[in-house]
């Protein structure tokens, strides 16, 4: 298929008042693209302060109402445009029913299927636009390799494109409804694209996104707790434990996601596929919250009091944790031409935003 350059006409997001969405606005607009940004709900508090943002934001048009639950939500914002940016997802955190007024209600379920039938909303949303040439999908490297405590590889085993989470761990129990999601609808989005004769789609596997906010409401997941570190506090998500973080800047991410619509390179032939691994920001692949972590945020805030994750468990034993390296993006660095910005740079730009925001109020020694 041939690749799409901003005079091809209009682009569509979804998931545009998330931390992914919204910066990948910002990339295509500075770029020269028209973008149809696509959000579930413009009345919630999140919709709000994305379209704050967005309305300063020079070529872009709202679509308001689209939903992943909702067949045909996202028929109007597609039709006509040449390329569509899939980064809407239910990821649990906001899925308690209320936010979620069209899943289930529960957790899991609506984890999977806003990601399956979701994406078959969106795949059969290109299908109706009659225009648009490439997918650009956000799986995550979840679907690369399992979330398990176990050693299920050699050590110093470099997980790359050609492996799924699905052939080494856990991905088909109820608790990983979400790196289930994510293998799952690569394989819907592929088989979707190889039928058809006017698209194709390529695939971007992010590690821990993390970087600057542009509206508040993009605060959450592993930025939020590394400004609780910052500001002298304990993480809380998943929990106060101590753990390994694959950083990659979501700035690189959404550049790498831009790259990849305008690339003319024959994605399926390369290994692994039409998919790529983006993670180790800095060439960390796996940094330790407590420490690598902790350390340069020190560096970069000298006068502020840290916080620590907990480093033992209640009863006094010290927690075990193990690192999952995956490859520093070697891939997406080759063929699609992708930058990895220093880690002091992504930690710094994390914390500074967040206290503009005044998301946090650091405490000086
Ligand atoms: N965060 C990470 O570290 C990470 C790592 C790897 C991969 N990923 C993937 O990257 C993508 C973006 O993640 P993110 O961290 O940027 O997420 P995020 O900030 O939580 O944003 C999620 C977006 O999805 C939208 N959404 C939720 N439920 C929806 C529904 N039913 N219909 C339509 N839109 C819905 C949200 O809209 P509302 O504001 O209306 O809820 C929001 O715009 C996701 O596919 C995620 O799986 C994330």
């Amino acid at each position: 298929m041939a690749a799409i350059a901003c005079k091809d006409g209009p682009v569509a997001v979804t998931g545009c008042s998330g931390f992914t969405g919204g910066h990948l606005v910002r990339e295509l607009v500075i770029h020269g693209y028209h973008v149809r940004a696509c959000l579930r709900d413009s009345r919630s508090w999140r919709g709000q302060d994305c379209i704050r943002y967005l309305q300063g934001l020079p070529n872009v048009e709202i679509y308001d109402g689209c939903d992943l639950f909702l067949p045909g939500s996202y028929n109007d914002a597609f039709n006509g445009c040449s390329g569509v940016f899939h980064a809407a997802a239910v990821l649990g955190n906001s899925a308690d029913g209320k936010s979620q007024p069209l899943g289930s209600g529960e957790v899991q379920d609506d984890v999977y299927i806003g990601g399956l039938s979701g994406t078959q909303n969106v795949i059969d949303a290109v299908n109706a636009s009659g225009s648009v040439r490439r997918l650009i999908y956000t799986s995550s490297t979840a679907a690369v390799r399992p979330n398990t405590g176990d050693q299920i590889v050699p050590d110093g085993y470099e997980w790359t494109e050609t492996d799924w989470a699905s052939d080494k761990g856990k991905s088909n129990s109820k608790f990983e409804a979400y790196a289930r999601s994510k293998v799952d609808v690569e394989h819907l989005v592929n088989k979707s694209a190889a039928a058809s004769e006017y698209w194709d789609a390529i695939t971007i596997n992010p590690s821990m996104i993390c970087g600057p906010i542009l509206f508040k409401a993009q605060v959450g997941q592993w930025i939020e707790q590394i400004g609780r570190l910052a500001s002298g506090k304990e993480p809380n998500f998943p929990d106060r434990y101590d753990k390994y973080y694959d950083i990659i800047d979501v700035r690189d991410l959404v550049k790498v996601q831009r790259l990849a619509i305008e690339s003319s390179v024959d994605h399926n032939n390369s290994s692994g596929g039409a998919r790529y691994i983006m993670a180790g920001t800095g060439g960390h692949s796996t940094m330790r919250l407590g420490t690598d972590i902790l350390k340069v945020i020190s560096s970069q805030f000298p006068n502020f009091i840290i916080g620590e994750p907990a480093m033992t468990k209640s009863n006094g034993e010290p927690i075990s944790i193990s690192a999952n390296t995956i490859n520093d993006c070697k891939k997406a660095k080759s063929v699609l031409g992708a930058t990895i910005r220093p880690i002091e740079q992504t930690i710094r730009d994390i914390v500074e935003s967040q206290i503009e925001f005044g998301v946090i109020k650091p405490t000086i020694r």
